[in-house]
């Protein structure tokens, strides 16, 4: 059982746990594996694993398009992961819940659909500084094809974002805030439902990017009050090219589909089409049904085990990490905000991140390098990128033992 101090009502069988993760018994560089690079993609449980192999092996077909029995079911199964799904954000209605290929494409179907019907020229998107590329690149098109103005919130020093700046740069001209529920690099939880309460004062509508939120923190989209919530499934426990969006009815109704092709249609002549209703309206072609139902059951796999006991361990093991990181005065911990995710960001000396990533990697201890998809951030902070080690509930505190074992090697060989 792991331990956490003060509440073992939270407590959980660790060991158990890691047994459902097969790939976390083999080994790396003749050492056991650490898993630390869990905000790039978690790994994923036997029972997503044999999910995508069932699907395959007993119920392939395409959805929505059949009367065939497999069609029908594999249909059925579709829907319920979608109802799942649903029922995890605590969405109204399956018909707010479209299916894309993850975060980044929920992103761009935003800012293509919305953005184009909605975001003209003198017009102002507001992002922060430290949003993921994913949610800086594609409204920086946005802006240059409307003729509109990318905003950047400051970060503080510490990592998190200063409510009043925020506020003070919502101009009558904010059509847009997109902004993330964790930072990736800094590990910050933003104040979601209170930054969504201060740009629906101002009649700006809301994206929360949610593709590090969703397998730390119970996400509920209607208390945040947010327009859209955009995630991803491999971040989630569950397959790659799988993820969503979750936008208010109102809204995608009054929407432009994304792409064109099957599915997404309601009726075809060469003069004109009429497109399905929502959901479909946004789902062109044939969708990623194995990963749907891999999604669903990643979804069951962590509820059974309870928000509430992975973020209890996973603080827990932020907690720890903090206290021995901070006892080695080489160390220097970048995001140091008050409400922080299970992820470290650091520099040791002046070592060059890759160069201590290089000799981490010896030890079996996977970590992420360099910018982290976020490279404005970096510069703002006038760094070249950091080393992350970023937790799941299934990591140990042995684990980061480890992982201070091998950075004391790094200072050794580099300092
Ligand atoms: N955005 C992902 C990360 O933080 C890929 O690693």
């Amino acid at each position: 059982m792991n331990s956490i101090p003060g509440n073992p009502d939270l407590s959980f069988d660790l060991e158990k746990i890691r047994a459902d993760f097969p790939i976390l018994s083999r080994k790396v560089h003749n050492k056991p594996l650490v898993y630390f690079d869990n905000a790039a993609t978690t790994q994923k449980p036997q029972v997503v694993i044999d999910t995508l192999v069932e699907y395959y092996s007993g119920m392939n077909s395409n959805v929505h398009r059949g009367v065939h029995y497999l069609s029908v079911e594999a249909t059925s199964a579709f829907e319920g992961a979608r109802e799942k799904v649903r029922a995890f954000v605590n969405a109204s209605s399956t018909e707010e819940i479209i299916f894309t290929r993850g975060c980044t494409e929920a992103i761009n179907l935003i800012a293509n659909s919305w953005g184009g019907d909605n975001i003209n020229s003198g017009d102002e998107i507001l992002i922060s500084a430290i949003e993921h590329h994913s949610n800086l690149v594609p409204w920086q098109m946005l802006c240059e094809v409307r003729h509109a103005k990318l905003i950047v919130c400051p970060v503080l020093a510490d990592g998190s974002i200063d409510l009043e700046v925020l506020a003070g740069l919502m101009s009558s001209k904010t059509r847009l805030l997109a902004i993330t529920h964790i930072s990736n690099t800094l590990g910050t939880i933003n104040p979601v439902k209170e930054i969504t309460k201060l740009a629906h004062e101002k009649g700006i509508v809301v994206l929360i990017d949610g593709a590090q939120a969703m397998s730390h923190l119970k996400v509920n989209v209607r208390d945040i009050g947010c327009d859209f919530y955009t995630f991803s499934a491999h971040k989630v426990y569950g397959p790659m090219g799988i993820g969503g969006l979750y936008g208010k009815k109102d809204i995608l109704t009054a929407m432009r589909p994304y792409q064109g092709g099957g599915e997404m249609i309601k009726n075809v002549t060469f003069e004109k089409t009429t497109f399905n209703d929502l959901p479909y309206k946004f789902e062109a072609g044939t969708p990623n049904v194995s990963g749907a139902l891999g999604f669903g059951a990643a979804l069951d796999y962590i509820s059974r085990i309870g928000l509430d006991r992975i973020s209890a361990w996973e603080n827990e093991l932020l907690r720890y990490a903090t206290e021995r990181f901070s006892a080695d005065p080489l160390i220097k911990i970048i995001g140091n905000a008050p409400q922080k995710s299970s992820l470290i960001s650091f520099l040791i000396g002046n070592i060059h991140p890759y160069d201590a990533g290089t000799i981490i990697d010896q030890f079996g201890i996977a970590v992420r390098t360099g910018t982290h998809c976020t490279q404005p951030l970096m510069n703002s902070l006038g760094i070249p990128g950091t080393i992350r080690a970023s937790f799941a509930f299934y990591n140990t505190k042995e684990e980061i033992d480890r992982l201070m074992e091998a950075i004391v090697k790094v200072e050794e060989l580099f300092l």
